[in-house]
């Protein structure tokens, strides 16, 4: 008789990471084990779904959450609060907890699967995204690519680094480049500015990727897998950390129209300076009524 057996795989940290992750900074250094737990849950759930169907909810047009982002959320604020009582958090499923107001000192701010699509479908682009944000910036930032054991983070000051090694954006020149961007998913309005501008880049480059997980996204813009990322409709716990990612690996971050409100505006251009450059120039020209209207949203 032939046995059958399934393993279920799960995302470890590796001691290199850690070891790591415990010089750079004891903040980080407890975040990501609290975050290791999370990406732990979250492995196993992806190993089921391949024989059992997830539970999924839908909170508003292409917007959607499992039992598993929630889980994933529960897991990761309980292991936070226990530690720093003090320390606000502000998570995608729930919100910020009673009683705590967000102020202008520093928060937690976290996607529990940023990827809630992808992870709906099997398809194996999905990562936890945590920063601690001050004064409205992000500091600290862990970005996980669950299915590929990818840890992704920095410290503003100390630079961008995956599993323990550091990493740098890439400068090449545009007609050299991957730009990675996100579809919009439920706000159509621009949809027209939005296929000019993707019409314009991937005419002149290597062309466009669209992963699915705007936290990744960044993460592989600061690690140089794409030369630079555009995106319109973001919330802040999608790219929170990842900017800080992109930042500390010497990458330009600015919203459409070259400032600095990305969390507030939700429109975020970024990359190896010259793209970044080179990208807003394109976007600017397709968003120039808005720009003209003086409105950071658009
Ligand atoms: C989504 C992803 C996606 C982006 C969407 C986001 P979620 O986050 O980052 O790439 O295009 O705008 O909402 O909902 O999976 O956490």
């Amino acid at each position: 008789m032939i046995m059958i057996t399934t393993t279920i795989t799960t995302a470890t940290m590796t001691i290199e990471t850690e070891q790591h992750l415990a010089k750079l900074d004891s903040k980080l250094q407890f975040a990501a084990d609290t975050v290791k737990e999370a990406v732990k849950f979250i492995s196993e759930r992806h190993e089921q779904r391949k024989v059992r169907p997830l539970g999924i909810q839908v909170k508003g047009r292409n917007d959607l959450v499992t039992e598993v982002d929630k889980g994933s959320e529960n897991i990761i604020s309980e292991g936070l609060k226990k530690k720093y009582p003090d320390i606000p958090f502000l998570g995608e499923e729930f919100g910020s907890r009673p009683g705590e107001t967000l102020t202008e000192k520093p928060y937690w701010i976290l996607d529990p699967i940023d990827g809630t699509t992808n992870f709906s479908h099997g398809f194996p682009v999905f990562s936890v995204s945590l920063a601690l944000v001050e004064n409205g910036q992000p500091v600290l930032a862990l970005v996980v690519e669950i299915v590929r054991d990818e840890w992704f983070y920095a410290v503003k000051g100390k630079g961008s680094f995956l599993n323990g090694k550091p990493i740098k954006v890439e400068d090449v020149p545009f007609s050299q480049t991957l730009i990675g961007t996100g579809f919009p998913i439920a706000d159509f309005s621009h949809l027209t500015q939005f296929q000019q501008t993707l019409g314009e880049i991937i005419q002149q480059n290597h062309g466009a990727r669209r992963a699915g997980s705007a936290a990744t996204d960044l993460a592989y813009t600061a690690s140089g897998r794409f030369n630079g990322f555009f995106e319109y409709g973001l919330k802040p716990w999608d790219m929170a950390a990842g900017i800080l990612l992109v930042r500390e690996a010497g990458g330009i971050v600015t919203d459409y129209f070259g400032g600095n409100n990305m969390l507030e505006t939700g429109h975020l251009v970024c990359g190896a300076p010259s793209v970044h450059r080179k990208v807003s120039e394109i976007i600017t020209r397709h968003y120039a009524a808005f720009l003209a209207e003086k409105t950071h949203r658009i």
